[in-house]
């Protein structure tokens, strides 16, 4: 019998899952990973971590399909966005990678920015603003703090990329991660000759970029030993883990939009229109598929807000803590939360933001504050919206994928908030699923967006609560006044 394996590089683990050429799911493998933080801000993983947790994964994924009397044919990974792996003419990893959550570039942002001519010049050349998050600022952050490092870089890859190159050895990216860049023509759909150009950067120092259903290689065989492979089996390109969510969640035709309610809370607007967002709110990327870009808003810490507050104020476990916000009435008893605990991309773009309580009262218990959570993170999701509405571009089926999404409590709040109907996938297994559409379309050969349209299913639908609509939307104006007068306080603080 053919596997398929898709995996899923994340911040906080790595996933792997074994499907057939139907997209039936025999195993789902997770690995944990460790997340560096050495200065308030920063944020980096050791990519060896990675590699090992990525074999773990592979092996236990190659074993099921042995058990089953079957092979895996082609494996495609999908990685978290933007982060940087420097490496040397060796091949030796030369400094752990600077992840796309880290915040220490806001000095590089600002003169890359200004080197480019200002923000509007750098949104008419790149569609995207220079962001703490993306990948040249890091790459010039360590040529003016680290030198030493930045002389001995042979290559830069994208973590997935890592990940392939470990598993072929061959260096090659793919259009949504080189898009993520910063330092990629969106346009030409090219590494971007006047970027290089300008900061000194050689082409030799960047992969090929191929598309994502690509062949990239076939597995070292010393690998393939190690992980009890076949010797012929083809790793796949991948793609930006978003861009797989939303390829895995059938998001692939102007008018479906994802939610992916991860760590990071994105929302995923396919279109095949070049028309970025002017004011550059929110990110202009390539989709995983042919001929498709998207237009993505990004919030920093959606689930991650649950995480970081469970982790140092709870002892319940989820389905508690799912079971309590039910009882918890719309608005929080008069609690608001803005997620912003490591600044915020959309709508504000702005790495001094800070995460804040308003409105508590000695009424309150903690379970008001983790409804707050779960709405504020919804009132984020809203303004990505709110953007795409103003670009025109269309929204019909909105589809939500992440850890999040097997809350019934946090999609019914999203519902509401957003006054639309929300489809639950009947696999919700995020990005590792698009990678793995991608496995199979790279090794068939057959088109993304058909494998995407054969394996999607819809498990549920949420129906919002016109009342609870109505009540929302007074809290949105109140939760977006609130950062507006904040703004200038997040800024006196460093
Ligand atoms: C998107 C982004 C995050 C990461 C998370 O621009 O930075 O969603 O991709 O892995």
């Amino acid at each position: 019998m053919d596997f398929f394996a898709g995996l899923d590089l994340g911040t906080t683990g790595i996933k792997g899952i074994l499907t057939d050429e139907h997209g039936k799911i025999y195993t789902i493998e997770n690995e944990k990973l460790t997340l560096q933080t050495p200065k308030p801000g920063w944020s980096e993983q050791d990519p060896l971590e990675w590699w090992n947790a990525t074999k773990n994964v592979i092996k236990k994924l190659s074993q099921k399909a042995r058990q089953l009397n079957g092979t895996i044919c082609a494996i495609s990974t999908s990685g978290q966005m933007h982060s940087l792996v420097a490496i040397d003419k060796s091949g030796k990893i030369l400094r752990n990678a600077i992840l796309w959550n880290d915040q220490r570039t806001s000095e590089q942002c600002k003169k890359i920015t200004n080197i480019l001519g200002g923000e509007e010049e750098v949104l008419k050349v790149l569609a995207n603003p220079i962001l703490t998050g993306f990948t040249l600022p890091k790459l010039y952050w360590i040529k003016e703090n680290e030198g030493e490092i930045y002389g001995k870089i042979d290559k830069i890859l994208l973590p997935k990329d890592f990940i392939n190159y470990m598993l072929t050895g061959e260096f090659a990216t793919e259009h949504s991660d080189a898009s993520g860049t910063v330092m990629y023509d969106i346009y030409s759909m090219n590494w971007s000759q006047y970027i290089l150009n300008t900061f000194g950067i050689s082409m030799t120092l960047l992969p090929k970029i191929v598309n994502s259903h690509s062949i990239i290689g076939t597995i070292k065989k010393q690998i393939a030993r190690e992980l009890d492979l076949d010797e012929k089996t083809l790793i796949v390109a991948g793609g930006a883990d978003n861009a797989c969510a939303a390829l895995g969640v059938c998001v692939t035709t102007p008018g479906d939009v994802m939610i992916s309610l991860g760590t990071s809370g994105t929302v995923v607007a396919p279109t095949l229109a070049d028309k970025p967002d002017p004011k550059g709110r929110v990110h202009f990327f390539v989709h995983t598929i042919p001929q498709t870009k998207y237009h993505m808003g990004v919030m920093l810490c959606a689930t991650y807000s649950l995480e970081w507050f469970k982790e140092k104020f709870l002892i319940e476990d989820y389905e508690t803590i799912n079971r309590e916000v039910n009882k918890v009435p719309v608005g929080s008893n008069g609690v608001i939360f803005l997620p912003y605990l490591n600044g915020e991309r959309t709508p504000h773009k702005d790495p001094n933001a800070r995460g804040v309580f308003f409105g508590l009262s000695s009424y309150n218990n903690k379970w008001d504050l983790v409804r707050a959570i779960f709405e504020g993170v919804a009132c984020g999701i809203k303004d990505s919206f709110e953007i795409i509405k103003e670009l025109d571009v269309p929204v019909k089926n909105i589809r939500i994928a992440g850890g999040g999404a097997k809350s019934d409590i946090w999609v019914a709040i999203l519902a509401d908030i957003l006054g639309s109907e929300i489809q639950r996938p009947l696999v919700n297994e995020g990005a590792s699923y698009g990678a793995a559409i991608l496995a199979f379309s790279g090794f068939t050969g057959k088109n993304p967006i058909k494998v995407s349209k054969d394996w999607f299913k819809v498990k549920d639908i949420t129906v919002p609560s016109g009342e609870n609509n109505e009540r929302y939307q007074k809290l949105y104006d109140k939760y977006k006044k609130l950062y507006q007068r904040l703004k200038d306080l997040f800024l006196e603080n460093f």
